[in-house]
C-alpha cells in the first residue's frame, strides 16, 4: 500500500486505496478541474497526443503548462501554437543535477498540478524530485517494463529476439523506468522489423495508452495497493 506522510494533496488523494477515503482517513472536498503539467525534451507526440485527446473527450482537467529541458524542443511549437503556456528550464545552465531538479520543481509547481506527466522527458531525475511528486507523476516507456529499460528499447527488443514489444505508462518512482504500472500495449514484432518500423508501430500505442492512463488518474479512477495499480 502506498503510504503518505505528508499533507496529502487532492491529486494524493486521487491515488489513494478506496477503503482508506471510504474510512475518512483523508477528507477534504475533490477539486473537479485536475492540472496538468506535461515536460519534454523533444518532438512531445505524446503530449500532442494527450492534448488532443483531453479536449476531444473534454475531460476535467487542463493542461497547465507543458516545460521542457530545451528550448529547442519540437513540440514547443504545437504547444505554443495551441494557446498552452510554455516554459524553459534549461538543463545546461545548471551545474549538477540537484540544481537543475530544484529550479525544474520550482517552475513546476507555479502551476499547482495534480499532475506531472513525463512525455519523452529524456532527464535522470534525483531521488528528492521523485518523491516530491510521489503517487502524481506518470511516464511512458517504450517497452513491456519491466524487460528493456533505459536507452534504444527497440534495439534491445531485436537483439533478444522478442515476438512481442510494446510500451508502458507507469507512476514514477526513483528507480529509472520503474514503478508500479498503469498500462501497457503490445505489438507484433515482425520478421523484417527494423529499429524504425518498430518504434512506428509502438509510437501508435503510445499514443493510445497515455492519455487513456491520464484520464484515469484525473477521473479519481486510479490506486496503488501493495505497488500494483488498481483501476475501476
Ligand atoms: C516516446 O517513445 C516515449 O515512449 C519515450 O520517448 C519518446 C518520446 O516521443 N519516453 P514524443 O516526444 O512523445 O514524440
Amino acid at each position: 500500500m502506498l503510504l503518505l506522510n505528508w499533507e496529502v494533496s487532492d491529486a494524493c488523494r486521487n491515488i489513494l486505496p478506496w477503503d482508506l477515503r471510504k474510512n475518512g482517513v483523508v477528507t477534504g472536498t475533490m477539486r473537479s478541474m485536475r492540472s496538468i503539467v506535461i515536460l519534454i525534451s523533444g518532438r512531445g507526440s505524446n503530449m500532442e497526443a494527450i492534448f488532443r485527446t483531453a479536449k476531444a473527450e473534454q475531460w476535467p482537467a487542463s493542461i497547465a503548462a507543458v516545460v521542457s529541458n530545451r528550448a529547442d524542443a519540437e513540440g514547443l511549437k504545437f504547444a505554443i501554437s495551441h494557446g498552452i503556456t510554455t516554459a524553459v528550464v534549461p538543463n545546461k545552465d545548471y551545474p549538477d543535477r540537484e540544481q537543475f531538479d530544484a529550479a525544474l520543481r520550482v517552475v513546476i509547481d507555479s502551476f499547482t498540478p495534480d499532475l506531472v506527466v513525463l512525455a519523452g522527458f529524456m532527464r535522470i531525475l534525483t531521488t528528492s524530485f521523485v518523491q516530491h511528486y510521489a503517487g502524481r507523476m506518470l511516464n511512458i516507456h517504450p517497452s513491456l517494463l519491466p524487460s528493456f529499460s533505459g536507452m534504444a528499447t527497440h534495439r534491445q527488443a531485436l537483439a533478444a529476439g522478442v515476438k512481442v514489444h510494446g510500451a508502458t505508462v507507469h507512476f514514477v518512482t526513483a528507480t529509472l523506468d520503474h514503478g508500479p504500472i498503469v498500462a501497457q500495449a503490445v505489438v507484433p514484432v515482425l520478421d523484417d522489423d527494423t529499429e524504425q518500423s518498430l518504434e512506428q508501430r509502438v509510437l501508435v500505442e503510445e499514443h493510445q495508452i497515455y492519455p487513456r492512463a491520464v484520464r484515469w488518474f484525473v477521473e479519481g479512477r486510479l490506486s496503488i495497493e501493495d505497488g500494483r495499480v488498481r483501476q475501476r
